[in-house]
């Protein structure tokens, strides 16, 4: 059996937390032969309610569990972890601005990179799917400086896979047949779902569905399915992005399958003029813990011009949490 890895996660007592430990324990996230720590980090009134989540991980006998700890002290959840899932982020309540949402959590995930940076492992990974989720892990990264830029990233996992799901539904194909899905830009309604190089079995999608149903059905439904699902179930997606989040890091450690590729918000380094530092999603392909941007594709038009809105918008956050003097 190899050494254990310590996976710290943040807002373990809320609704994805309750879907996420689980799913890792049982080694979904990082495989079958990989013991894990679980290190929980919630604010001090959540505690109480993440007794009973830690009472039902240790119900579960997980054999890959090795040990469970909860604390509200970012410093003694980070120590020695080798993934970081910031999940923990404070919501938007009512009356609040967005610069209100931004600035509640610049001052969470800013605490959290720099105890990152002083406390967990050499090799750390850290995975932010609190929203805003692009911009919270700018910030995360530019409170801890010393720590390699591309270990930075935020989850748009779950919009990709809401687009093959379109895409499957719509073709009559399983979700398993379908390939080079992308979603490029911010987790939010600015996305942009791109099945312009999706493979459909063994077809181009663009063969296979029609440019207004792209348009006018699958680009909607995909950008706007995070406002469906609150409307529908009264919460936020919990399953279904704590099962993203699971996919995000599997694959960035075990390796994307060849021929395919995955949808990551990683740090720009330029690529497809989004300007250098912001968080951004792009296609990338993964192998032994390392990502790399697919950058040598032909952006459509109608793409480009809506990568550029996303970007800009990712831009606005980034002058916003400048503003507040969270980039340093
Ligand atoms: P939730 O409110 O049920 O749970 C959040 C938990 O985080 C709470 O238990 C809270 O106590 C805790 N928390 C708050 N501040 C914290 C801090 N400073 N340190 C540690 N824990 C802290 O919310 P949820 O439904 O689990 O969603 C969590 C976040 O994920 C939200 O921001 C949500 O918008 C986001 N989300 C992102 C995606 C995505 O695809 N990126 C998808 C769904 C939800
Ligand atoms: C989602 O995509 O489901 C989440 O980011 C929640 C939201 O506010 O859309």
């Amino acid at each position: 059996m190899r050494a254990p890895i310590t996976v710290a996660v943040t807002g373990g007592a809320g609704q994805i937390g309750y879907q996420l430990l689980f799913r890792i324990a049982a080694g979904d996230m990082l495989g079958p032969d990989q013991p894990v720590r679980l290190r929980i980090l919630e604010i001090p009134d959540a505690l109480p309610a993440l007794e009973g989540v830690v009472m039902e991980l240790h119900d579960s006998a997980f054999p890959l569990l090795h040990s469970v700890d909860t604390t509200a002290d970012a410093s003694v959840a980070f120590e020695g972890a080798g993934h970081a899932l910031l999940v923990g982020a404070r919501p938007r309540g009512p009356g609040m601005e967005r610069s209100d949402l931004l600035a509640a959590n610049g001052a969470i995930f800013s605490a959290q990179g720099r105890a990152i940076q002083e406390h967990a492992s050499q090799d750390i990974r850290i995975t932010v799917t609190g929203n805003p989720a692009n911009t919270n892990a700018l910030i995360a990264a530019a409170a801890a400086p010393d720590i390699p830029r591309e270990r930075f990233s935020a989850l748009t996992r779950l919009d990709h896979n809401r687009a093959i799901a379109q895409l499957a539904a719509r073709t009559g194909e399983p979700v398993a047949g379908i390939r080079r899905m992308i979603v490029w830009g911010n987790h939010s309604t600015t996305q942009v779902p791109d099945l312009t190089h999706a493979i459909v079995g063994e077809s181009l999608a663009t063969d296979l569905v029609e440019r207004e149903w792209v348009r006018d059905e699958f680009a909607p439904t995909v950008a706007n399915r995070g406002a469906a699902v609150i409307a529908a179930r009264g919460a936020s997606s919990a399953a279904s992005a704590a099962s993203a989040t699971i996919d995000h890091v599997r694959s960035w450690m075990l390796g994307t399958a060849p021929d395919d590729w995955t949808s990551m918000s990683v740090i720009s380094r330029g690529e497809y003029d989004v300007p250098e530092g912001l968080v951004s999603s792009f296609p990338v392909t993964t192998a032994e813990g390392e990502w790399s941007i697919v950058d040598d594709l032909e952006l459509e038009p109608e793409v480009a011009e809506q990568l550029r809105a996303s970007v800009a918008e990712l831009e606005q956050e980034r002058e916003q949490v400048r503003a507040l003097g969270y980039l340093g």
